[in-house]
């Protein structure tokens, strides 16, 4: 393998988690090519399926704090429509979290990525305990996986569901459902820049984004191939071409040139600033939503706080060529106010199941667990207390396996 520094910078700083990163990506090169993979066959940016398997082996990280209440409710609802579709699980867990961190001074062992390169998908709960800086945590564990991994789309839908309350006046099911497509891999989250003067008035901190054409293309053709797939197909980017004046007029213009390999595709652009309120005021508007790392993460919130609860909504960190396996976690965090007493709202990690079961090829399954959702909310007054109920995380969980049980 290539140059990584003789010794091993301090993991916590900016160097050391860029080392981290690179290191990492290239252990699970190299363990594939050892391994005889093929690698490079299948790399369209399309969201494609491969050969279904009826035997899935998924690694499963619950995290921390809530992560550990609402993945078992996840795998619950995943084996119920797996014994009626047919298919079979085999779980390895791995206790990679903050705990692990605070035992041995990492989130997962220098190897993890090789634990689980060879599974069929990554079943991931949430990260992040106080105690340990987020920063550590997240660089530790979710952002090595992410990029480790190549899974450069998030992908986080927004729908309204029938039966639930939107805080947005008049908003009825239809009107919200939109699909968000975060770059997950460069942008604004980078491990590159850091401090100097420290100690000093002059101190200062240096951060940089990064944009990488590949990055920014790959990105935005998997948004226009999605596009295609839906009745609407629009496609939005989130800018801010107006204050970040580099980086973002590059965005626009990689932005534009993609565009014109899909002209059947109806494109938009807005400053995130004003998304954002479109979001509340305007959200009809919007089917597909192209945005970098902090962009779409921030809307991926947003979105999903109109519609009634942001625990409800589900991500995919997909690694659109197969090369390595995709990660599937609810888009909220291990939520320590709330966490170990059994009242968080397991349908984030549920739905994320369901995009798990789609992206390998099992639709049927997927789609009955989308069912399921929608009927408990239009069929049952089953809520956590978050969407005003008074369910326990176990209870909610029970009522989706009973509805994914039967057509
Ligand atoms: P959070 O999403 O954990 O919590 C925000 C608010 O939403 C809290 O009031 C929480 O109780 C509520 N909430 C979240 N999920 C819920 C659920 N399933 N049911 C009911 N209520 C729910 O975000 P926060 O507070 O910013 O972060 C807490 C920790 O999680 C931090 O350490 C952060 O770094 C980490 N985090 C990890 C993420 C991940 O693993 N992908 C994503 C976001 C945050
Ligand atoms: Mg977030």
């Amino acid at each position: 393998m290539g140059g990584p520094p003789l010794h091993e910078p301090d993991p916590a700083s900016a160097s050391g988690l860029a080392w981290q990163g690179f290191a990492l990506l290239q252990l699970a090169q190299d363990w594939l090519e050892v391994d005889g993979v093929e690698q490079g066959n299948n790399a369209m940016a399309a969201p494609q399926e491969g050969t279904p398997t009826n035997k899935l082996r998924i690694a499963v990280i619950p995290g921390d704090g809530i992560g550990n209440e609402v993945v078992p409710e996840g795998m619950r609802v995943l084996e119920a429509v797996g014994a009626r579709f047919g298919i079979d699980y085999a779980w390895d867990h791995y206790d990679w979290s903050c705990q692990r961190y605070a035992k041995t001074g990492a989130m997962m062992p220098a190897d993890g990525l090789q634990q689980i390169a060879k599974h069929d998908a990554v079943y991931l709960g949430a990260v992040g305990w106080p105690g340990v800086p987020d920063h550590v945590s997240l660089w530790g564990l979710l952002i090595p996986i992410r990029r480790g991994f190549q899974q450069y789309v998030n992908l986080r839908p927004v729908r309204l569901f029938h039966g639930l309350k939107s805080p947005l006046a008049d908003r009825k099911p239809g009107d919200i459902d939109y699909l968000i497509v975060r770059e997950n891999n460069e942008g604004e989250y980078s491990s590159v820049g850091g401090r100097s003067f420290e100690g000093t008035e002059l101190e200062q901190a240096t951060q940089v984004a990064i944009f990488t054409r590949k990055g920014c293309d790959r990105v935005m053709r998997y948004a226009f191939d999605l596009a295609m797939t839906r009745r609407r197909k629009e496609v939005a980017s989130a800018t801010k071409s107006n204050g970040i004046s580099i980086s973002m007029p590059y965005w626009d213009e990689r932005f534009a040139a993609i565009a014109k390999e899909y002209p059947q595709v109806k494109t938009s652009q807005f400053h995130v600033d004003i998304l954002a309120a479109h979001l509340v005021r305007n959200p009809t508007w919007f089917d597909v939503i192209v945005g970098s790392n902090l962009f779409g993460d921030i809307l991926s919130d947003l979105g999903p706080a109109t519609t009634g609860t942001i625990a409800i909504a589900p991500g995919a960190n997909i690694n659109p060529e197969r090369q390595f396996p995709s990660m599937f976690e609810p888009v909220h965090g291990s939520a320590p106010d709330i966490a170990g007493k059994g009242i968080a709202n397991p349908i984030g990690q549920v739905w994320s199941g369901a995009l798990m079961l789609e992206h390998l090829g099992h639709k049927q399954a997927a789609a009955a667990i989308l069912s399921a959702i929608e009927r408990l909310f239009s069929e049952t007054d089953v809520r956590t207390a978050d969407m005003g109920g008074k369910a326990t995380c176990r209870e909610l969980g029970a009522a989706l396996v009973q509805l994914a049980m039967r057509a």
